[in-house]
């Protein structure tokens, strides 16, 4: 695992193994004992059928932690924790990011129907975001 210069999102190369002349397979294994991604994945969804120049995101998760990654197309995360912001781009297959903490995000499509995988976490649950930046902001001053 790889850290950023923000605490709480960190890089992995997925592992993958070559099957000659017939692609890549990518893999990566998860649970609490600390493998790739070190909590239990309660939930998988996927974004497709996305135009290019799409922005999605705008929010924070306040428990929530997940793993990103792109196994088809380039897609740009840019992440911020209020007082940095990094640009990930997500442009090849093996490539995966865990964010662990509350940082606001937004996905920029480069590349039309890019394909955006995340394992979470914990189940769907609308109270675990904050879509307001400045509610965001008031949220890490106040620390919780
Ligand atoms: P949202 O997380 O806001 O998407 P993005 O950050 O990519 O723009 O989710 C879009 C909508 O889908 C929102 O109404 C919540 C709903 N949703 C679910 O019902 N289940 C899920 O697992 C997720 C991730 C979203």
């Amino acid at each position: 695992m790889q850290k950023t210069e923000i605490g709480g999102v960190d890089l992995i190369e997925i592992k993958r193994i070559e099957t000659l002349g017939e692609g890549y397979l990518q893999f990566f294994e998860g649970n609490s004992f600390q493998k790739d991604f070190p909590y239990e994945i309660k939930r998988i969804y996927y974004i497709t059928e996305t135009p290019k120049g799409i922005c999605r995101g705008g929010h924070a998760h306040k428990a929530l932690k997940q793993i990103l990654f792109c196994p088809y197309g380039d897609i740009t995360l840019v992440l911020s924790d209020t007082k940095k912001r990094i640009d990930i781009k997500l442009d090849k297959p093996n490539k995966a990011v865990i964010i662990s903490k509350p940082i606001w995000r937004e996905m920029r499509w480069n590349i039309e129907n890019s394909v955006l995988c995340v394992g979470a976490s914990e189940y769907y649950d609308e109270n675990d975001y904050i879509r307001d930046y400045d509610q965001y902001i008031e949220y890490m001053k106040r620390g919780k």
